[in-house]
Formats: C-alpha cells, sequence, structure tokens
C-alpha cells in the first residue's frame, strides 16, 4: 500500500508508542519519516530500527528554536515537509489543591505551546511550498472531559481539540487539513506512567488501574498502537482532503461525539 506515497512527514516524541506506531505505517504507506524526539538517543535507535525511510532529529517542542531547526533538518533531509503529526506530550495527575505552577507551566510548554508553534513552524513551510498538507494534533479522550486528578491534562488536551477547529478552519486556504485523533487508553510507557500515578494518589497495587480502566472500555481492553494507525494514515492521506478541523474518537467505544 502506498497512499503516502513520497511525503515527507514529522512525527514528534516518536522514538516510542504511539508515534513510533505511526512511523512504522507511514513508511509502509511510502512516506519517509523524520523520528523528532527530545530524547536523541531513542530516536536514533527508532531510527535504526525503522530502516532507511526513518531519521532521527533532536527536537524540544517547548522550545522555539528547537521547533525552527526541526522542521529546517527536515527540509534539509526530504527538500520538504507533507505531514505534521503533534504527538508529543507529557501526562502528570495529582489532587486540584496540590497541583503547582511548574506542573501547569511544564505541561502547557509542551502539550499546548509545543502543539500550536509546531503546527505554526510546519503550517509556514507547508505555505512556501504551496502545495497543501496534512497536519494531525493528539488529543485525548481526556479533552472532551475532565478527571478529578487530572485537571492540567485534561485540559491541555481540551486546548488541542480547540486549536485543532481554529487552526483548522484558517489554514484550509492555504490547503492544509488540521485534524486530531483523541486515543481512549493506548498500552505503553504512558500508560505504565499513568498506573503509577494512579498507585501512589489512590493507593491502588501496582496494575490494579489499568485492570480498572481497561474493564470499563467497551472493546474490552487497552489499545496498542496500531488500533489507531489507520486513522492517522487515513488522515495523512489525500483521501482526507475535505476533512478538517475535526477530533476523532478512536478509543474502543469511551466517548460519543
Ligand atoms: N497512551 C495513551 O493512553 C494516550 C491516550 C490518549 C492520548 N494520548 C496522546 O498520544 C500521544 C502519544 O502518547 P504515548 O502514549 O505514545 O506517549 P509516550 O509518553 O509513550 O511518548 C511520548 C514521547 O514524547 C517525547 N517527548 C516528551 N517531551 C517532549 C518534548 N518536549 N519534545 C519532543 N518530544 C518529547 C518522549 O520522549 C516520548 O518519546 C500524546 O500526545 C498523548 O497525550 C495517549
Amino acid at each position: 500500500m502506498t497512499r503516502l506515497a513520497g511525503k515527507s512527514a514529522l512525527i514528534t516524541g516518536s522514538a516510542r508508542g504511539i508515534g513510533l506506531g505511526f512511523a512504522e505505517r507511514f513508511i509502509a504507506e511510502g512516506a519517509t519519516v523524520a523520528i523528532a524526539d527530545i530524547n536523541l538517543e531513542a530516536a536514533q535507535a527508532a531510527a535504526k530500527s525503522l530502516g532507511d525511510s526513518a531519521y532521527a532529529v533532536q527536537m524540544d517542542v517547548s522550545d522555539q528554536a528547537s521547533i525552527d531547526a526541526a522542521i529546517a533538518a527536515v527540509v534539509d533531509h526530504c527538500g520538504k515537509l507533507d505531514i505534521l503529526v503533534n504527538n508529543a506530550a507529557l501526562f502528570d495527575a495529582s489532587e486540584t489543591v496540590d497541583i503547582t505552577r511548574a506542573t501547569y507551566e511544564k505541561l502547557y510548554a509542551v502539550n499546548v505551546a509545543g502543539t500550536l508553534f509546531t503546527m505554526q513552524a510546519a503550517a509556514k513551510q507547508m505555505i512556501a511550498q504551496g502545495h497543501g498538507g496534512k497536519i494531525i494534533n493528539m488529543a485525548s479522550q481526556a479533552g472532551r472531559r475532565g478527571e478529578p486528578l487530572v485537571l492540567v491534562y485534561c485540559s491541555t488536551k481540551a486546548a488541542v481539540i480547540s486549536m485543532t477547529q481554529s487552526a483548522g478552519l484558517d489554514l484550509i486556504r492555504h490547503g492544509i487539513n488540521v485534524n486530531a485523533i483523541a486515543p481512549g487508553v493506548v498500552d505503553g510507557e504512558h500508560w505504565d506512567h499513568v498506573d503509577a500515578t494512579f498507585a501512589r494518589l489512590e493507593g491502588k497495587k501496582p496494575g490494579q488501574k489499568k485492570a480498572e480502566v481497561a474493564a470499563s472500555v467497551p472493546a474490552g481492553r487497552f489499545a496498542v498502537p496500531d488500533d489507531l494507525t489507520g486513522m492517522a494514515v487515513f488522515l495523512a492521506s489525500s483521501e482526507a482532503d475535505y476533512i478538517l478541523s475535526q477530533t476523532y474518537n478512536v478509543d474502543g467505544g469511551q466517548w460519543m461525539s
């Protein structure tokens, strides 16, 4: 299958987890993919495992100079940028009365400002190229409603959904489609961290939160990254040319909207 044949893609936070899963499928569909991550060593190892169509780029989405350098590295490597997946994000949880400014600022710097200014830099490059492009932002079911111990993360993902709506309406005049994916629960290191956080906050045993959450998913299990890749390839392809500003739930039936 070559639905992304000849395309140049940048996926932030793709050294592991969902982003790495997307990179593998994008390459199988014919794209060349920049594995962009704050952890260069992990990005290099991931790129190596994916073969010649992947290359590592060091990128901190909370730093404007790093965003600009990453876009420049993609253009240097491929001559263009066709697809951006804004995937890098941080998670934290705590009681509302214990939220610190430091945590708030860190999550907003990566999840909100990182998404916005990476989207902006990619859009500028796509506009200069004159052939449109595709931008996919990673939201979450957490952005659809609040959770008692997850105020900051939930609000960053609600912001991603809102930014996707506004940027999509603005950038379509340049032929750039902006959409988002809202996963539910996806197994991997992110959820290992979530499980450990809830074990600390709610006095649960390791693995207990995961088991409880898995039992509550209508599909009966956590997702694996490949459960999301079909939607990502679709939104990155020309099949999605008439779709903009949408956030698609890929969550085993957890949320309906
Ligand atoms: N895993 C889930 O259950 C789940 C559910 C809903 C939404 N999501 C969203 O999907 C996306 C990917 O999730 P995941 O589970 O693969 O996460 P993950 O924590 O496994 O991977 C995140 C990657 O981002 C990188 N990163 C962190 N800060 C960065 C920065 N400042 N600049 C660049 N890279 C940075 C990390 O090094 C890591 O490789 C995130 O946006 C997350 O919020 C995940």
